[in-house]
């Protein structure tokens, strides 16, 4: 069977119940860039912004993960961009909508639009963006510290690298912490860069 191109898949997903997260959702926020990317970038779900955009990687994480890539060399809009699941999953306070992590359940139940993503694309190398991209990935629960900075081989046989999650740079505690940690994040999209030329 032919591999439906991502604007077929991204209307398909606008009417995904795949799992119950679209039920308190917004909308659906589908991967978005070129579908000749070399790299694909792997987030965790959209945050508040993205679900009411409907676009991935628009809110503080974006702001932070735009900056980083700039800094790496990569044009963002050279990039497909998107995330391991694609409901916004929060718990209600008051005014605001707190984020949750979602659970593995959720996360294998979405991956089944991550694959096709990546199978229309065929990218040289696919990032993971924290340990929710990495588990959906990998198929595995993975450790940050332990395997981020590498180019690794995926189970579906492309090349991968897992790195932080840019929403982990805005939670750190201290200028200095920060400040380091984002300089290594940028070292590992700088890495992406190099691993497809
Ligand atoms: N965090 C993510 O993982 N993805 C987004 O799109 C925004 C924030």
């Amino acid at each position: 069977m032919a591999t439906p191109s991502l604007k077929t898949l991204a209307a398909q997903a606008r009417r995904c119940e795949r799992c119950p997260l679209y039920r308190a959702a917004t909308q659906t926020v589908f991967g978005e860039g070129p579908a000749d990317a070399t790299i694909v970038f792997v987030g965790e779900q959209p945050g508040d912004q993205e679900d009411r955009q409907g676009r991935p990687f628009v809110g503080p994480a974006g702001t932070i993960f735009d900056k980083a890539l700039a800094e790496a060399g990569i044009a963002r809009d050279r990039v497909y961009v998107t995330n391991a699941v694609k409901h916004f999953k929060f718990v209600p306070r008051g005014k605001r909508r707190l984020h949750k992590s979602p659970d593995s359940y959720e996360i294998d139940r979405c991956k089944w639009w991550l694959d096709r993503e990546l199978a229309a694309i065929r990218p040289c190398l696919t990032v993971a963006l924290g340990a929710t991209a990495a588990r959906a990935l990998t198929g595995r629960p993975v450790t940050i510290s332990r395997s981020r900075g590498q180019v690794i081989d995926l189970p579906d046989g492309r090349r991968g690298l897992i790195t932080t999650h840019p929403s982990a740079l805005l939670r750190m505690p201290g200028a200095e912490a920060r400040q380091r940690a984002y300089a290594e994040f940028v070292k590992d999209l700088a890495l992406a860069a190099d691993a497809i030329t």
